[in-house]
């Protein structure tokens, strides 16, 4: 079986997540089921960066341990995760002890190979927050954290010799195309940080505890870049006893990270890789962020949405749907209330679930509830419905090659579009109802012309469900099981066979899957849940 090595980034625990840290989750976890529905041994790595000043100074406004603090917050997270049905095959802390004394040995590898040097580092100090920051991170030429003064200090730190790997780095991004996806982030790299002048990179600190302690020199941890981008190939087992899934699984296939860190994983990281003499990753795929009408997400401005409150109210696939589908990779989304509901009610309550329930409401009405058996001639509409039929597939399919999700599931409900309109052509009433004075042969071909119809139908809708699995599992099972369909039997394989559809009932009498909301009450509760 062919492997599929999938990562996202490391959280922050810092806190509860919210909806944009759950974009990141939702996206790997839906190309992991992609694949894994297409055959592949897929292993999806997720975890928590817990390491660091920030963490430190959370712990103690929390009068709590750095451990204990992060013990809770990791706690949490995996609670959302479970909630959102995440399938991740590991989750890395790195508090972990394995994957602290990895980093360790990297540390010296790098230390005895001249990668790393001492030096000095010069940043600006806030004595209360305990926190270093460059000049471009303060707002104002103050703390960017509590807004007070900061004073320009000096430590002793190491370094890695950024320089010494940027040529290799160069000729690695023109040698390998798929290497950064979307591709215009190449430029941004080159002509906002390496053409520039690429700064080594700093790589310890003295001036807080919380972190991995460098083995030869233990006044100093690991500052967290170094020690985070290690998760990818630590979490494996790289440097343990037992390499047996790095050897299987590294280089990893696809990593997910978003756009503030584009940076630490277009270019260190794969410095990084290099001087430990290791295959670099296939593809990086940095995306956008979901922000708000007045910008970024945040706790001060009151505009702040949590992904259970929406799975509460409105249920886990609803979320994710918006979610994909709203935030393209390479420009931002935007959150609305109006946004949700709308999306809700056209979407997935008009265009899908109303397919759903006037096809097995006419199967039921025509026929029964068994789908007719066709294999009369196909006329002009139906073949070119069969052909659109088909063509969804291979464009859906093409977009994923780019991990282009967005465009994917646009390509799926233009298809449930295109298979309402199909009910308008054909128009299965009236071929249904019988005219005086028909002939018989009229009569046959109405009927045949109406199995043809349901027939369609029910194999457009079992192609829809395989289509919407890898993101809206429930529904998909849902929509299976009201067409009569184990879902268990579905592969992606089975949308080659768009014509299996022999021998299947129909539910008698199926739920709607998603019912209308009213909009100003819904955008009432969701602004509401914002202000909280
Ligand atoms: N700990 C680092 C990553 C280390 S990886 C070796 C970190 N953590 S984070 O918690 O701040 O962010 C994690 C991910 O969430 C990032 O990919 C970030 O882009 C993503 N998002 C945070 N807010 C987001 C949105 N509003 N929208 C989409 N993604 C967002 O950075």
């Amino acid at each position: 079986m062919e492997k599929f090595y999938i990562t996202t980034p490391i959280y922050y625990p810092s806190g509860k997540f919210h909806i944009g840290t759950a974009y990141t989750e939702v996206l790997a976890d839906t190309i992991k089921k992609y694949k894994k529905l297409q055959g592949y041994d897929s292993f999806l790595l997720t975890g928590t960066d817990e390491h660091g000043q920030k963490i430190e100074n959370k712990a103690k406004e929390a009068n709590l341990e750095p451990k204990e603090y992060v013990d809770i917050q990791v706690k949490s997270a995996k609670e959302l995760w479970e909630k959102m049905k995440i399938d991740y095959d590991k989750y890395i802390r790195t508090t972990d002890e394995y994957h602290i004394k990895a980093c360790q040995k990297i540390f010296e590898k790098f230390l005895k190979q001249g990668d790393i040097y001492k030096g000095t580092y010069e940043g600006w100090y806030c004595e209360p927050c305990e926190s270093f920051f460059t000049e471009t991170q303060l707002v104002d030429g103050k703390c960017p954290d509590c807004g007070r003064e900061v004073k320009k200090m000096q430590e002793e730190a190491y370094f890695f010799n950024m320089k010494k790997y940027v040529d290799k780095l160069l000729k690695y991004y023109d040698e390998h195309p798929d290497f950064i996806k979307p591709a215009f982030r190449k430029n941004e790299m080159i002509n906002n940080f390496i053409k520039p002048g690429l700064e080594d990179l700093c790589v310890t600190r003295t001036s807080f505890d919380w972190g991995i302690k460098v083995t030869s020199d233990t006044k100093h941890v690991i500052y967290v870049w170094l020690d985070a981008l290690m998760n990818y190939i630590t979490a494996l087992g790289y440097t343990s006893e037992d390499e047996e899934l790095f050897k299987k699984y590294w280089p990893a296939d696809v990593q997910i990270v978003g756009k503030d860190i584009a940076r630490f994983h277009l270019i260190y990281w794969p410095i990084f890789l290099i001087a430990l003499d290791l295959p670099l990753p296939k593809t990086i795929l940095t995306h956008n962020w979901i922000t708000m009408k007045d910008g970024k997400m945040s706790k001060s401005k009151g505009n702040v949405i949590y992904p259970e409150q929406l799975i509460n109210k409105y249920g886990l696939d609803a979320t994710k749907y918006f979610l994909l589908r709203e935030v393209p990779i390479s420009t931002d989304g935007l959150f609305t209330p109006e946004g949700f509901i709308q999306r809700y009610n056209y979407d997935l309550c008009n265009d899908l679930s109303n397919l759903l329930n006037r096809t097995v409401s006419m199967v039921n009405k025509y026929f029964e509830g068994v789908v007719p058996n066709y294999n009369g001639t196909p006329n002009e509409v139906d073949l070119e419905f069969e052909k659109e039929a088909e063509n969804a597939i291979l464009e859906y399919e093409k977009y994923m090659k780019d991990y282009e999700i967005y465009n994917s599931i646009q390509e799926t409900w233009n298809f449930i579009a295109r298979t309402n309109k199909y009910i308008d052509e054909t128009a299965p009433w009236v071929l249904a109802k019988q005219v005086e004075g028909e002939s018989e042969e009229e009569i046959k071909i109405k009927q045949e012309k109406l199995k043809s119809a349901m027939y369609h139908l029910i194999a457009s809708l079992k192609e829809i469900a395989i289509l919407i699995r890898p993101f809206m599992e429930e529904t998909s099972t849902n929509i299976l099981n009201q067409i009569g369909i184990d879902s268990k039997s579905i592969t992606w394989n089975s949308l080659k066979e768009y014509k299996n559809i022999e021998n299947i009932k129909v539910i008698e009498k199926g739920e709607p899957i998603f019912m209308r909301l009213n909009l100003e009450e819904e955008v009432e509760y969701i602004k509401n849940l914002m202000k909280n």
